[in-house]
């Protein structure tokens, strides 16, 4: 049965042409002009692009006592509705666990996926077996590492296993990821402001300034430097962040900062509202930052400095959140964003001239897929490409309320934004899941997207390093090695 997406604008990175799109057994087959089908979907007036790819989601993380009240179900079709077609999580080890066993986690978890999906591996902790077992995690088709620099006492690591697992992840061609925050000043803050009786959601802004994120992401950058490993920083929130990301860049090293949906459109003013529930609800970290910091990452996005959009979707619920009154350092720390990324972005960065619809599709989906090394199968429309599509159409709009969302939550972080073009078809590899608008999700339907080490950018830097590797000079009648 093939399916033909007929009349519509296909926009991809750098492209913008009018053609019909037709997909067989799940991939794209043909795209041109007059194509027929036996189902045909009218994309008359509307955008045809990538699906969205979210590189950052936690769906059910174990996290600060509780559990992030999305799973893969409820995540993935809170994606689909949104318009994102493939989410790359988390498999967090425990420490002390191995790398294998927490793959087997998130295998189990993401059975109930609607969307396709990958995983990045976290390293929570340092030693031969974890050493040992990144070669497997690669093998599997896993080839990002993430590092916390921050969560102290949990998933914190220090400059040392970083370095080692950064110079592992070279060797192994796959790319490490950093939460970018000092977590031994965001620690040392965190204990003086509930010292001092600071114990509400604003402190959680003020233990956490941008000097933190700054440093942590200029020392990680360094580190990788000087391990021969590209970088990717996650949630980069704030200027002192995006600058050394700049800096980096300028001087030729393969870094890339991903801003989050929340932090280019919520500002810090959110934590001093006097509802403890409605500041509490958006406490994440890094936290919301003022129009300065916002301002840049838009920047970022024009010029090309920051490269993806993500959401760090880690949804917990009004009850949840409430284990941290009296102590904001107890408040759990995530935001939702998976359904609202795609039409928020479109609203106040297309709509609004601060990028192009071609950069909408690098930031939400191809940059993404060729970072993370699954393109073209994701991240294009191309013929032999997955057919993960989104038929966007500019007449449609709503308002977000967290009463129609599909999240679990009892909130949005977004409520009251209207947003004004929205899915009318999206397409997770040739199934409709949103068809005319209506959600149609089918869990069990989303796969594992393998993604192999070695991607263009690490072999470039391998190559590099091995040329430029310390070598000893050769003087005649002196030998190397001593007598
Ligand atoms: O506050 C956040 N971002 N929660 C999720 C875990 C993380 O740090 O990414
Ligand atoms: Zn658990
Ligand atoms: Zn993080
Ligand atoms: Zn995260």
């Amino acid at each position: 049965m093939s399916k033909v997406i007929k009349g519509g604008t296909v926009v991809t990175a750098d492209l913008t042409y009018k053609a019909d799109v037709k997909i067989e057994d799940g991939k794209i087959v043909e795209i041109g002009p007059d194509l027929t089908g036996d189902e045909i979907l009218d994309a008359e007036g509307c955008f045809v692009m990538p699906g969205g790819i979210d590189p950052h989601t936690h769906l059910e993380m174990p996290f600060m006592g509780t559990h992030s009240s999305d799973d893969f179900y409820a995540g993935t079709r809170a994606a689909l509705a949104g318009g994102t077609t493939m989410v790359v999580d988390f498999a967090l080890p425990d420490p002390g666990q191995s790398l294998l066993d927490a793959i087997k986690v998130w295998d189990n978890k993401s059975a109930r996926a609607c969307c396709d999906y990958s995983f990045h591996m976290a390293i929570t902790w340092w030693g031969e077996q974890v050493f040992d077992e990144m070669k497997t995690v690669t093998e599997k088709g896993i080839n990002t590492f993430k590092h916390f620099m921050a969560y102290k006492g949990s998933l914190m690591v220090n400059d040392d296993e970083m370095f080692a697992s950064f110079k592992r992840c070279a060797e192994l061609g796959a790319t490490p990821l950093v939460h970018a925050e000092n977590g031994d000043l965001v620690a040392e803050m965190t204990t003086k402001l509930l010292a001092e009786g600071n114990t509400g959601p604003e402190a959680h802004a003020y233990s956490r300034p941008s000097q933190v994120e700054g440093e942590a992401t200029n020392r990680a950058i360094m580190i990788a430097d000087m391990a021969g490993a590209p970088l990717y920083v996650v949630h980069t929130s704030c200027e002192e962040a995006h600058e050394a990301i700049r800096r980096a860049k300028m001087n030729g090293k393969r870094v890339w900062g991903e801003p989050l949906i929340q932090h280019l459109v919520l500002d810090e003013s959110e934590y001093f509202n006097e509802d403890w529930d409605h500041a509490a609800r958006r406490v994440m970290s890094p936290p919301f930052r003022n129009k300065k910091h916002q301002d840049s990452l838009w920047a970022g996005l024009a010029s090309g400095t920051l490269s993806c959009v993500a959401t760090d979707h880690c949804a917990f619920t009004t009850e949840q959140k409430r284990y941290g009154v009296g102590d904001f350092s107890k408040i759990p720390n995530g935001t939702g964003g998976l359904e609202d990324r795609l039409p928020v972005l479109w609203t106040m960065g297309v709509e609004t001239g601060r990028i192009t619809m071609n950069e909408f599709v690098a930031v939400t989906s191809t940059n993404i897929a060729k970072i993370l090394n699954c393109y073209p199968q994701k991240g294009a429309v191309l013929v032999g490409a997955d057919a993960d599509l989104i038929v966007m159409d500019p007449s449609m709009s709503k308002t977000i309320k967290a009463e129609t969302q599909a999240s679990s939550i009892d909130y949005n972080v977004f409520e009251g934004i209207e947003v004004t073009a929205l899915p009318r078809y999206v397409l997770t590899r040739g199934y409709v899941a949103v068809d005319k608008g209506e959600l149609k999700a089918k869990e069990g339907h989303g796969e594992f997207v393998a993604r192999d080490p070695n991607a263009t950018v690490n072999k470039a830097l391998s190559k590099w390093k091995e040329l430029t590797a310390p070598r000893p000079v050769e003087r005649a009648g002196i030998p190397v090695t001593g007598v």
